[in-house]
Formats: structure tokens, sequence, C-alpha cells
């Protein structure tokens, strides 16, 4: 099938590679022509496995095109897919002004029947909207042709965005049109072939589905957390208690992690989002509003943790020239992703407070400079290229983000780098036995101390 992919970002360019490594020779278009460029070089905008080589192949072997034209995209594909970004507004509504100018470009541009989806994550009626706002154009232009408008959610997670693409759980269609339905599963077939994976539905229910979705799924990372809380004041372990909950089936274990609170670029504004939808309609959403608050709780917990350290154990007065290391930078392992990430919500608390940095990531470091870039954190953070070498003369380690090679440090070196034996774990990774024994004083999430 020819296809076009409006939005190179993280689910328009592994949504099109993927679609162009099956055999359907794919646009994608984007107005950053900086981008466009680089992509044609091979230069990928992101961090994420496997995808360089998976883009490199198919524009090689003219599978995969990069355009700032849309116009070329559209006159050449029965299918285009919205992949553009829906970033929180002020209100903290999702931003739909990016979709809204395509529904219109398309409007203007298409000349044949064509298929519009929306796989942008998009707030319940958008799908209604762009059928208006393309209908009018068509209208102004007197044009005959036929379009059909689709939700088509992504639920790809960033760091293993490919995997994910590749062999989605669900395909998720939402439409009122038989045959679109059929074309629409044809090319997801080679993705799903042996699996009966299709969920059809219309296109509310559909846009909806991906938000409830998410909303669940911070809804459970919350409810871990609070019950976290909960364990830290009577003397239960969380990581146990993970583990008696997740075994009843209906439960299952996955997204029960208690932690420093969730970050990314999907979680805090999706549920924010579906919260002022709910308003607009007149409801006021209870569970949603306490999700959010709880996980804005969890992003100071390390802060806590350190300052009551500090000045209770340690007895100083203030954290003033301290020297602090941080393990982990992006919102979680396997991107360079740093956007809501609680090293940020962290660091800039330690920073407010005298404390110096002394970070390492393995690849989260230039989005962590782009992000931090003001000349106070520029002053006060140093990035390293090595986790023990972080470590040096430091007042103690935290961890934020519990990439692999965190996972089983050599505790010697530690011992020998650290001027306190004492490391802060936003993600629960090590044995609290173990780390008793060594000697150190090991704050966890959800455990008594
Ligand atoms: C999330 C969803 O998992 C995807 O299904 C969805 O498609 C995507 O948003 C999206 O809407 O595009 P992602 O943001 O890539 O994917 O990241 P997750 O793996 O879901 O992690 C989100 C945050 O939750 C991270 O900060 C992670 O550390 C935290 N988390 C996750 C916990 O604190 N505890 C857990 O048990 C699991």
């Amino acid at each position: 099938m020819n296809i076009t992919v409006i939005g190179t970002g993280y689910v328009g360019l592994v949504t099109g590679t993927c679609f162009s490594d099956m055999g359907n020779k794919v646009y994608c278009v984007d107005i950053i022509e900086e981008k466009i460029e680089d992509l044609k070089k091979g230069i990928i905008p992101i961090y994420e496995n496997d995808l360089e080589e998976m883009v490199v192949k198919n524009y090689k072997n003219g599978n995969l095109l990069f355009t700032t034209n849309l116009e070329e995209g559209i006159k050449n594909s029965n299918i285009c897919f919205i992949a553009v970004g829906t970033p929180m507004a002020k209100d903290r509504s999702a931003d739909l002004t990016a979709i809204y100018k395509i529904a219109k470009n398309l409007g203007e541009i298409i000349d044949h029947d064509m298929i519009v989806v929306t796989k942008s994550t998009v707030p319940v009626g958008t799908g209604d909207k762009i059928k208006e706002i393309i209908a009018e154009e068509f209208k102004k232009l007197n044009k005959p042709w036929q379009v059909h408008v689709v939700s088509n959610p992504e639920f790809l997670k960033e760091g293993t965005a490919v995997a994910d693409s590749m062999r989605p759980d669900r395909v998720v269609i939402g439409s009122d049109d038989e045959k679109t339905i059929e074309i629409l599963k044809e090319l997801y077939y080679p993705f799903v072939k042996n699996h009966d994976r299709f969920i059809i539905m219309d296109i509310r229910s559909a846009e909806m589905s991906k938000y409830a979705s998410n909303a669940m799924l911070a809804t459970r990372i919350s409810f871990m957390n609070e019950m976290a809380m909960i364990c830290e004041k009577t003397g239960a372990d969380v990581n146990k208690v993970r583990l008696g909950v997740g075994s009843d089936s209906r439960i299952g274990y996955s997204f029960l992690y208690a932690g420093c609170g969730y970050g990314g670029s999907c979680f805090p504004k999706d549920v924010q989002a579906l919260i002022k939808v709910s308003e607009n309609y007149n409801y006021t959403p209870k569970i949603l509003k306490e999700v959010e608050n709880i996980n804005y709780e969890m992003k100071k917990i390390l802060f806590e943790k350190i300052k009551k350290y500090f000045l209770e154990t340690k007895g100083l007065k203030d954290l003033k020239g301290l020297k602090i290391a941080i393990w982990g930078l992006s919102f979680k392992p396997g991107t360079d992703d740093m956007r809501e990430s609680t090293s940020v919500v962290l660091i800039k608390e330690l920073i407010s407070s005298g404390v110096y940095i002394n970070s390492y990531d393995p690849k989260a470091v230039n989005e962590a400079k782009k992000i931090l870039n003001d000349q106070l954190y520029k002053e006060k953070i140093s990035y390293f290229n090595d986790k023990y070498e972080a470590t040096e003369d430091c007042d103690g380690l935290v961890l934020v983000t519990e990439w692999n090679e965190f996972r089983s440090p050599d505790f010697k070196i530690l011992e020998n780098n650290l001027k306190n034996k004492v490391i802060f774990d936003g993600r629960n990774q090590y044995n609290n036995d173990l780390l008793k024994n060594l000697g150190f004083k090991y704050y966890q999430i959800g455990v008594l101390e």
C-alpha cells in the first residue's frame, strides 16, 4: 500500500518505518526541514532500539521516503496517518492546533478518495471535528471525493517502540465504514498474523480507549505509590506487597512498581487532558485528579528523603555545599527522553538548596543539557561518562532511573568513592539486607528505613 505519515516524532517515525519494513511505500512528512534532511542521512532525532537500522535500510530500498511536502505524500497515497504531537496546552488540555491545521491542509490537497487515520492521542470528538474540517474545505472547493476518518490509537512504549509496533497487543480501529476497516485490517495483518488482535469500534470509543488505557496504567502506579507511603508508615515492604498483590491473576504484576513518580510525554499529559475533557462535559473526575496529585508528591519524595537524612541523621543545618551523585536522568530506561522526568524535579530542588550534582546517564545527557540550560544549572551540574566516576567524592548516591547497568553495581567501588555510605533509591533496585550488611544506609520507596 502507499501511505503518508504526517509527523516524524516517536509515533510517526516508528509507525512509518514499521509499515515500510512490511513492504509498503511510506511518505514520512514533517514541517521541520532539518529533521527531514537528517533522516535522509540516517540521523535519527530520538534514541530507540533498532530504529536507526530500519530507517536506513528502508530509505535505501526506496520504501521509506522523507519529505516536507505534504502534497507529494497525499497525491501518491490512499491512506494518511496523522501522528503529530498533541502537547499539553496552557489550560492543561491537549493542544490540537497542529491536528486541525493538518485537517484543513488535507481538505485543500486531497484529490482522490482517501482514508485519514488519527494515530496521535486525541480527545473524544476530534475525529468528528477532523471530518467536519475536511468536509468544509471540500464544499468550498467543490470536491467530490470520499474521505473516511478513522481512529487508530498507538499503544507503543518508548524504549521498546519498534518491538511494540511490530508485534502490537491489539490494533484498535475506530470507524463506521466496513470497507475502510477491511483495508486497515489488510495493512495491519502482517503485524498480527496468527492472532486475532483487531478490535473494531466506533471512532469516539477508540479515541477514549487510548486515554482510558494510559489513565488506568497511571492509576495503577499512583495506587501502588500510595500503598508505598502506607508501607513506610506501618513497617510493611512494598516490594513484597507487590508480589502478594500481583500474584492474583485478576490484577497481574505489571505496572505495580512503586517509585519516584511516572514521567514521559504521555501519562502526565494524557491524564491532564482527560481531566480537562471530562470537565468540559461538566463531569469532575475524582480518581484522575488524585492520580496526578500523588504523582506530583512522588516526584518530590527523593528530595525529602535526602533532606531528612542530612538534617536529621547527619545533623547538618542545611544542604549547602553538598555534592550528590545522580544515576539516571531520562524518565525511564531505554530512552533519552527527559520530558516530565523526576530527575529534573530532584535536580532543581537540590540545586536551589545549594547542592552540587554529579550526574550520569547512558543516553540522556544531551537532552538533559537542553532542559537544564539555565546558567545556574550549568554551573552546578557535572555530566560524567562513567557511572563510578560520577560518584567520586560525593556525599551520597541517588538512583532515579533504573537502567540495566545500575542493577548490580560494584558496591566496593561505591564504598570507596562516596563520603557517606548512603544510597537513595527511587526505583527499589537493590537488596535491602545485602546493603545493610555492607554497612550502607539504604533508602527505598515504600520500605521502612
Ligand atoms: C506509555 C504507555 O505505557 C504506552 O502504552 C502508551 O502507548 C504511551 O505511554 C503513549 O501514550 O504513547 P511510555 O510513556 O513510553 O508509554 O512509558 P511507560 O513504560 O508506560 O512508563 C511511564 C512512566 O511510568 C515511567 O516514568 C516509568 O518509570 C513509570 N512506571 C512504570 C512506574 O513508576 N511504575 C511502573 O510499575 C511502571
